[in-house]
């Protein structure tokens, strides 16, 4: 069973400037529910009940999500507003919450590296909040899990993406297993479409092995100067411990402000049709 996953929130949000000026992007909304809930709900549905966030400055509010309000909970005890609290309540009293900083911007893999602390030995989920995961039946990380347990190496989720795109992604190639599963041979963090061995886009959502930090530690930065986690993959990519999946359901870029919009018209159509 995996039972940590881990959220690297450090990064500043620019692209939602103003908004994210003094709140974490991971806090904007999707209809009532911040980003970061759909997060650790996905995470819980793949049975990963230790959350641990890798934080920055100004994420504070996260923290708070995720602890009792105890005045705000007073005034709308017995009240219709009372049952809106339930779903994070919930993942409250389900969940263990750790958290520790990232200093400097140095990049996800730098990020990740700082997150061992919190995970140790053991393999781990990662999400990236800003990416919102509906998984069809099942959450994007639980159909990972089963993955992981046939493979028992990294998973890394991937999808395809238009060409012109690929220079926003990680961009995997290798030995296709079946319809949905690739046994990794190149990884390239945002390659021109011209150096772009695929349209195979890797999305925010990873299992690594434990392995992974001692080959983090000794990443030089890369792209952008940056420790890249897709060249810490690449070196497990090397010795065929690195599958792509392509899940089933979508995904919302929520880091953009078209996935964002993408995102509250399809969480409210749902709705809709709930009612
Ligand atoms: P992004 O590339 O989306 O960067 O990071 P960002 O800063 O969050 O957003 P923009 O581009 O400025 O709008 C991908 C993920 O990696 C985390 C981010 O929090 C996000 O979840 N990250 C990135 C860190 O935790 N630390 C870093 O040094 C870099």
């Amino acid at each position: 069973m995996i039972k940590k996953c881990l959220f690297p929130v450090a990064g500043y949000g620019t692209r939602f400037l103003p908004a994210t000026k003094a709140q974490p992007k991971e806090m904007l909304p999707i209809l009532t529910k911040p980003l970061v809930q759909y997060g650790v709900e996905e995470a819980l549905a793949a049975g990963m009940d230790h959350i641990a966030f890798v934080t920055g400055r100004n994420k504070r509010a996260i923290e708070d999500h995720f602890d009792i309000t105890y005045e705000l909970e007073d005034m709308i005890s017995g009240t219709i507003r009372e049952s809106q609290l339930n779903c994070v309540r919930n993942l409250i009293e389900q969940c263990t919450f750790t958290y520790t900083r990232q200093n400097h911007m140095r990049g996800l893999g730098d990020a990740i590296l700082i997150g061992e602390a919190l995970i140790g030995e053991q393999p781990f989920g990662v999400i990236l909040a800003d990416d919102l995961g509906v998984g069809e039946p099942d959450g994007i990380m639980a159909q990972m899990v089963r993955v992981y347990e046939k493979y028992r190496c990294s998973i890394v989720a991937v999808e395809e993406v238009p060409v012109e795109e690929v220079d926003k992604y990680g961009i995997v190639s290798g030995q296709r297993l079946d319809d949905q599963h690739i046994r990794v041979e190149r990884m390239v963090e945002k390659p021109s479409p011209l150096d772009a061995p695929s349209n195979l886009a890797v999305i925010g959502r990873y299992i690594l092995t434990p392995d992974i930090f001692d080959i983090l530690r000794n990443t030089p930065p890369g792209k952008n100067g940056e420790v890249q986690l897709t060249d810490a993959l690449q070196a497990q990519a090397a010795n065929g411990k690195v599958i792509a999946y392509r899940f089933r359901g979508q995904r919302f870029d929520c880091g953009s402000i078209e996935g964002f919009v993408d995102a509250t018209n399809f969480f409210f159509n749902r709705m809709q049709e709930q009612q």
